[in-house]
């Protein structure tokens, strides 16, 4: 797409390659970190139509939440989705959700990470002083 911002409008332009439509490996498992939340929910469902069918989703509390509940009955029968517990943030318990995983499932083709702490916390006040009145 070209740009004039003399006379403010598109030019249109002929793109000579669409992008080609995504197929994603039906045979390997894909892991989605955080794959219970909203955006994992929402990746899976769009990994399953572009052809994963195996796929395991991560989060430390499991699959207790109602809307886990109703989105792998959603799912059921479209691909193999499993919930895995595991804090990703512990060394240890990704190490066996690696083991449980190769033991288990057809081999790892790919990880999405979809989760993500966030802490927000305002500055200590001295901070803050140090800013508004440097030395
Ligand atoms: N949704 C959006 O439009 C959007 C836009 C920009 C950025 N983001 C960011 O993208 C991330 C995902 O968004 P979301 O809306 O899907 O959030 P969400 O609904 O809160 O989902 C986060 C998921 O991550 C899991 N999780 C968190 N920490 C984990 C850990 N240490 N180990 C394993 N799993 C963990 C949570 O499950 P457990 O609590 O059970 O572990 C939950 O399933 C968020 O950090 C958000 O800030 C989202």
């Amino acid at each position: 797409m070209l740009l004039s911002f003399q006379q403010l409008k598109l030019i249109p332009v002929q793109v000579s390659h669409p992008p080609r439509s995504c197929q994603l490996n039906g045979e390997g498992t894909h892991i989605i970190i955080g794959g219970t939340g909203g955006l994992g929910r929402s990746m899976t469902r769009w990994m399953i139509k572009h052809g994963a069918r195996h796929i395991v989703l991560v989060s430390r509390s499991g699959s207790q939440d109602i809307k886990v509940q109703q989105f792998l009955d959603e799912v059921h029968g479209t691909a193999a989705v499993q919930v895995i517990v595991c804090d990703v943030a512990d060394e240890g318990q990704v190490r066996r959700l690696m083991d449980t995983c190769s033991k288990t499932m057809p081999p790892i083709c790919g990880v999405v990470n979809a989760a993500m702490a966030l802490h927000v916390s305002s500055p200590p006040s001295d901070a803050c002083r140090n800013i508004a009145d440097p030395v």
